[in-house]
């Protein structure tokens, strides 16, 4: 097995028990707000693994394509797709091999998906070429990957979580040059005799990671535009101190609404670009106030 190909390998079905899986129902609801869902769309889940996400979006209607490069994953969501009846289709297929013609209103990358894992920094940046080319206009992307500024000023660190049937033990470092983060894991399954955490940091695959400022200009490259960033799924905003960045990003065309607050409550009055700078906000409340 070649190192650079490792994200190919070692991915099982028991990442089910891991914590890291637990949230799922609330991160599903937190991108249908963040990215003002109507309900419907139609969403590609890249690198979706056992389909955790692309099944919770398909059972509130949104219909789904996942595409994952672990073939028991795909299996394992096409089961489950199947046993409730679904709107959910998956293909086993690397992320850099999709070539549907059809577009997206939604692309998703969680829990990394895939992003930073490919052999060189050429490689990782065919991800956002694929989000770019298979969205809509004014399609929307959804990414939930590691900050780069929080690998450069807090690694090495190693931090624990304990989940509902699991302790996570994980230990982090930071290759500045690269920027490659060296991530190693260890799961302590609560009821089960306890192993000692076995860690060997120089056998870990490295994952490329970003700022939010390289994110920026990754999109603007692709003619996209980052609206949001966070923290986590709970909508803090995105910080250097936190370890995850969640960015919401859109292809040229998004619009969002615009709503007043009367007696009965916000009203949608109509329908506006994105704001991004203090200059296009200024002039946007001078608009309304004229
Ligand atoms: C950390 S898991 C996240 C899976 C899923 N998004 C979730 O939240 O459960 C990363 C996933 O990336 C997939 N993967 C890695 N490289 C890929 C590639 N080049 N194309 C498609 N999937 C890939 C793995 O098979 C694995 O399912």
């Amino acid at each position: 097995m070649k190192k650079s190909d490792w994200y190919k390998y070692g991915w099982s079905l028991d990442i089910k028990n891991h914590s890291w899986t637990e949230d799922t129902e609330n991160q599903v609801d937190f991108v249908i707000k963040a990215l003002d869902l109507a309900g419907g769309e139609k969403i590609l889940d890249l690198a979706c693994g056992y389909g955790r996400h692309s099944l919770a979006f398909a059972r509130r209607g949104f219909t789904v394509v996942g595409v994952d490069i672990t073939k028991e994953y795909i299996d394992d969501a096409i089961f489950n797709a199947r046993k409730e009846s679904l709107s959910a289709d998956f293909y086993h297929n690397d992320i850099r091999g999709i070539d549907y013609l059809e577009k997206f209103d939604v692309v998703l990358n969680l829990a990394d998906g895939a992003i930073g894992y490919l052999e060189n920094d050429a490689e990782n940046l065919k991800i956002f070429d694929v989000a770019a080319r298979t969205l809509k206009s004014g399609g929307k992307h959804f990414i939930d990957v590691c900050n780069a500024d929080h690998a450069e000023r807090f690694f090495p660190k190693k931090n624990w979580e304990a989940g509902k049937k699991s302790l996570a033990l994980a230990q982090f470092d930071w290759d500045s040059k690269t920027r490659r983060m060296k991530y190693g894991g260890w799961s302590i399954p609560f009821g089960k005799e306890a192993e000692p955490p076995q860690i060997n940091m120089d056998e870990i695959n490295p994952t490329r990671l970003y700022s939010l400022e390289e994110l920026r200009t990754i999109y603007a490259r692709r003619g996209m535009k980052i609206i949001s960033s966070y923290s986590n799924y709970y909508g803090k905003e995105a910080t250097e101190k936190e370890l995850q960045l969640l960015v919401y990003s859109h292809t040229k065309g998004v619009k969002i609404h615009v709503t007043t607050r009367g007696r009965d409550g916000y009203k949608v009055v109509g329908e506006q670009q994105p704001l991004q700078t203090t200059s296009e906000l200024s002039s946007f409340f001078r608009s309304i106030v004229d």
